[in-house]
Protein backbone atom coordinates (compact mmCIF):
# COMPACT_ATOMS: atom_id res chain seq x y z
CA UNK A 1 0.00 0.00 0.00
CA UNK A 2 1.20 3.12 -0.82
CA UNK A 3 2.12 5.68 1.64
CA UNK A 4 -0.04 8.73 2.05
CA UNK A 5 3.06 11.51 3.00
CA UNK A 6 2.24 14.20 4.27
CA UNK A 7 4.02 17.51 2.39
CA UNK A 8 4.57 21.13 4.10
CA UNK A 9 5.75 23.30 1.53
CA UNK A 10 8.00 25.68 3.08
CA UNK A 11 9.79 28.28 0.83
CA UNK A 12 12.58 26.52 -0.58
CA UNK A 13 11.89 23.54 1.93
CA UNK A 14 9.93 20.75 1.79
CA UNK A 15 9.18 18.89 5.14
CA UNK A 16 7.57 15.25 4.91
CA UNK A 17 7.11 13.50 7.54
CA UNK A 18 7.93 10.42 5.75
CA UNK A 19 10.40 11.00 3.87
CA UNK A 20 12.03 14.74 4.94
CA UNK A 21 14.15 16.72 1.89
CA UNK A 22 15.76 20.36 1.85
CA UNK A 23 15.95 21.94 -1.31
CA UNK A 24 18.20 25.35 -1.19
CA UNK A 25 19.66 26.79 -4.92
CA UNK A 26 22.06 24.70 -5.54
CA UNK A 27 21.88 21.69 -3.12
CA UNK A 28 19.57 18.80 -2.17
CA UNK A 29 19.53 17.66 1.48
CA UNK A 30 18.31 14.20 2.00
CA UNK A 31 18.30 11.58 4.48
CA UNK A 32 21.44 9.37 4.02
CA UNK A 33 21.61 5.72 2.43
CA UNK A 34 23.89 2.97 2.66
CA UNK A 35 25.94 3.97 -0.69
CA UNK A 36 26.57 7.28 0.40
CA UNK A 37 29.61 5.64 2.39
CA UNK A 38 31.93 5.66 -0.74
CA UNK A 39 31.17 9.00 -1.51
CA UNK A 40 31.01 10.26 2.36
CA UNK A 41 34.67 8.67 2.65
CA UNK A 42 35.81 9.91 -0.81
CA UNK A 43 34.39 13.41 -0.45
CA UNK A 44 35.25 14.07 3.63
CA UNK A 45 35.44 11.80 6.35
CA UNK A 46 39.25 10.86 4.57
CA UNK A 47 40.29 14.42 4.30
CA UNK A 48 42.57 15.36 7.35
CA UNK A 49 42.05 19.25 6.72
CA UNK A 50 37.99 18.74 6.99
CA UNK A 51 38.33 16.82 10.20
CA UNK A 52 41.05 19.29 11.38
CA UNK A 53 38.56 21.06 14.32
CA UNK A 54 36.14 17.48 14.62
CA UNK A 55 35.85 15.82 17.65
CA UNK A 56 36.13 12.91 15.06
CA UNK A 57 39.64 11.67 13.43
CA UNK A 58 39.52 11.24 10.00
CA UNK A 59 38.86 7.66 8.70
CA UNK A 60 41.33 5.24 7.53
CA UNK A 61 39.71 3.55 5.41
CA UNK A 62 36.02 2.37 3.83
CA UNK A 63 35.44 0.33 6.18
CA UNK A 64 35.09 2.97 9.21
CA UNK A 65 32.80 4.75 6.76
CA UNK A 66 30.72 2.11 6.47
CA UNK A 67 30.36 1.72 9.86
CA UNK A 68 29.17 4.78 10.83
CA UNK A 69 26.67 5.14 7.81
CA UNK A 70 25.63 1.86 9.51
CA UNK A 71 25.27 3.82 13.04
CA UNK A 72 23.64 6.26 11.39
CA UNK A 73 20.72 3.85 9.79
CA UNK A 74 20.44 2.90 13.59
CA UNK A 75 20.10 5.99 14.89
CA UNK A 76 17.03 7.50 12.18
CA UNK A 77 14.59 5.09 13.94
CA UNK A 78 15.27 7.58 16.86
CA UNK A 79 13.00 10.48 16.64
CA UNK A 80 15.52 12.77 17.93
CA UNK A 81 17.71 12.09 15.10
CA UNK A 82 18.14 14.97 12.51
CA UNK A 83 20.36 14.58 10.12
CA UNK A 84 20.79 15.29 6.31
CA UNK A 85 23.74 14.35 3.71
CA UNK A 86 24.32 17.81 1.64
CA UNK A 87 24.03 16.87 -2.12
CA UNK A 88 24.67 18.51 -5.31
CA UNK A 89 21.28 19.60 -7.16
CA UNK A 90 23.10 19.19 -10.21
CA UNK A 91 24.78 15.74 -10.11
CA UNK A 92 23.38 14.26 -6.87
CA UNK A 93 26.67 13.77 -5.60
CA UNK A 94 27.11 13.79 -1.57
CA UNK A 95 28.94 16.48 -0.54
CA UNK A 96 28.78 16.83 3.39
CA UNK A 97 26.54 16.67 5.69
CA UNK A 98 24.89 18.73 8.70
CA UNK A 99 22.94 17.19 11.53
CA UNK A 100 21.95 17.71 15.10
CA UNK A 101 24.29 16.74 17.17
CA UNK A 102 22.57 17.26 21.01
CA UNK A 103 20.38 18.37 22.86
CA UNK A 104 20.57 21.34 25.19
CA UNK A 105 16.87 22.07 27.14
CA UNK A 106 15.22 20.52 24.56
CA UNK A 107 16.64 22.62 21.98
CA UNK A 108 19.65 21.73 19.12
CA UNK A 109 23.20 21.72 18.84
CA UNK A 110 23.91 21.56 15.43
CA UNK A 111 26.98 20.60 13.53
CA UNK A 112 28.19 20.70 9.56
CA UNK A 113 31.35 19.27 7.88
CA UNK A 114 31.63 20.33 3.54
CA UNK A 115 34.13 18.20 0.84
CA UNK A 116 37.21 20.70 1.06
CA UNK A 117 36.72 20.49 -2.89
CA UNK A 118 33.51 23.00 -1.88
CA UNK A 119 34.54 25.64 0.86
CA UNK A 120 34.05 29.14 0.17
CA UNK A 121 31.36 29.06 -2.03
CA UNK A 122 28.98 30.42 0.26
CA UNK A 123 27.42 26.65 0.14
CA UNK A 124 27.45 25.92 4.10
CA UNK A 125 25.95 29.12 4.84
CA UNK A 126 22.92 28.23 2.65
CA UNK A 127 22.32 24.62 4.06
CA UNK A 128 22.72 26.17 7.45
CA UNK A 129 20.30 28.70 6.79
CA UNK A 130 18.26 26.23 5.39
CA UNK A 131 18.54 23.93 8.24
CA UNK A 132 17.60 26.41 10.88
CA UNK A 133 14.43 27.18 9.02
CA UNK A 134 13.42 23.85 9.04
CA UNK A 135 14.14 23.41 12.69
CA UNK A 136 12.43 26.42 13.63
CA UNK A 137 9.65 25.23 11.42
CA UNK A 138 9.76 21.90 13.37
CA UNK A 139 9.15 24.31 16.74
CA UNK A 140 11.92 24.57 18.18
CA UNK A 141 12.55 27.92 19.66
CA UNK A 142 16.34 28.11 19.91
CA UNK A 143 19.28 26.68 17.95
CA UNK A 144 23.08 26.10 19.33
CA UNK A 145 26.08 25.95 18.09
CA UNK A 146 29.81 26.31 19.25
CA UNK A 147 33.01 26.65 16.66
CA UNK A 148 36.74 26.37 17.90
CA UNK A 149 38.00 29.84 18.04
CA UNK A 150 40.67 29.13 14.73
CA UNK A 151 38.11 27.72 12.83
CA UNK A 152 37.66 31.21 10.83
CA UNK A 153 35.26 29.45 8.10
CA UNK A 154 33.03 28.27 10.26
CA UNK A 155 32.88 31.37 13.02
CA UNK A 156 32.26 33.11 9.94
CA UNK A 157 28.89 30.91 8.52
CA UNK A 158 27.57 31.21 11.99
CA UNK A 159 27.91 34.98 11.25
CA UNK A 160 25.90 35.41 8.16
CA UNK A 161 23.49 32.69 9.76
CA UNK A 162 22.67 35.86 11.79
CA UNK A 163 23.79 33.41 15.01
CA UNK A 164 24.51 35.94 18.15
CA UNK A 165 27.85 35.44 20.06
CA UNK A 166 26.84 34.36 23.57
CA UNK A 167 30.37 33.15 25.00
CA UNK A 168 33.90 31.96 24.99
CA UNK A 169 34.97 28.50 26.87
CA UNK A 170 38.16 27.42 27.18
CA UNK A 171 38.12 23.64 27.14
CA UNK A 172 40.86 22.07 29.16
CA UNK A 173 40.62 18.57 28.91
CA UNK A 174 38.41 17.95 26.10
CA UNK A 175 39.99 14.59 24.76
CA UNK A 176 37.41 14.46 21.82
CA UNK A 177 39.30 17.19 20.08
CA UNK A 178 42.43 16.68 18.91
CA UNK A 179 44.33 20.10 19.87
CA UNK A 180 44.04 20.42 23.53
CA UNK A 181 43.53 22.57 25.43
CA UNK A 182 40.80 24.36 22.85
CA UNK A 183 38.28 27.65 23.07
CA UNK A 184 35.18 27.21 21.59
CA UNK A 185 32.81 30.11 20.35
CA UNK A 186 29.29 29.69 21.75
CA UNK A 187 26.59 30.86 19.31
CA UNK A 188 22.74 30.59 19.63
CA UNK A 189 19.84 31.27 17.17
CA UNK A 190 16.27 32.61 18.18
CA UNK A 191 13.40 32.12 16.26
C1 LIG B 1 33.49 25.39 8.04
C2 LIG B 1 32.89 25.01 6.70
C3 LIG B 1 31.64 24.21 6.93
C4 LIG B 1 32.58 26.25 5.91
O1 LIG B 1 31.87 25.90 4.74
P1 LIG B 1 31.87 26.85 3.46
O2 LIG B 1 30.87 26.33 2.50
O3 LIG B 1 33.25 27.02 2.99
O4 LIG B 1 31.36 28.20 4.11
P2 LIG B 1 30.92 29.52 3.33
O5 LIG B 1 31.57 29.57 2.00
O6 LIG B 1 29.44 29.60 3.39
O7 LIG B 1 31.52 30.65 4.27
C5 LIG B 1 32.89 30.62 4.66
C6 LIG B 1 33.33 32.01 5.02
O8 LIG B 1 34.54 31.93 5.75
C7 LIG B 1 35.52 32.72 5.10
N1 LIG B 1 36.82 32.10 5.35
C8 LIG B 1 37.15 30.81 5.29
N2 LIG B 1 38.44 30.63 5.61
C9 LIG B 1 38.92 31.85 5.89
C10 LIG B 1 40.19 32.33 6.31
N3 LIG B 1 41.21 31.51 6.52
N4 LIG B 1 40.32 33.67 6.52
C11 LIG B 1 39.28 34.52 6.34
N5 LIG B 1 38.06 34.11 5.96
C12 LIG B 1 37.89 32.79 5.73
C13 LIG B 1 35.11 32.72 3.66
O9 LIG B 1 35.69 33.78 2.95
C14 LIG B 1 33.60 32.86 3.80
O10 LIG B 1 33.24 34.17 4.19
P3 LIG B 1 32.67 35.24 3.15
O11 LIG B 1 31.46 34.63 2.51
O12 LIG B 1 32.35 36.44 3.98
O13 LIG B 1 33.74 35.50 2.14
C15 LIG B 1 33.87 24.12 5.88
O14 LIG B 1 35.08 24.81 5.78
C16 LIG B 1 34.12 22.79 6.52
O15 LIG B 1 33.39 21.83 6.28
N6 LIG B 1 35.17 22.68 7.34
C17 LIG B 1 35.53 21.43 7.98
C18 LIG B 1 34.50 20.96 8.98
C19 LIG B 1 34.23 21.99 10.05
O16 LIG B 1 35.12 22.68 10.49
N7 LIG B 1 32.97 22.02 10.50
C20 LIG B 1 32.53 22.95 11.50
C21 LIG B 1 32.77 22.48 12.86
S1 LIG B 1 32.18 23.70 14.03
Amino acid sequence: MKHDIKKTTLNSQTIESQNPCIETDRLLLRKLKKEDAEPMFKNWASDEEVTKYMTWISHENIEVTKKIIGLWSEEENDPRTIRFMITLKDSGEPIGAIDVVKYIDGNPEIGYCLSRKYWNQGLMTEVCKAFTKYLFAKGFQKIYITAIDENIGSNRVVEKCGFVFTHKERLEHQSSFKHNPVTIHCYELVQ
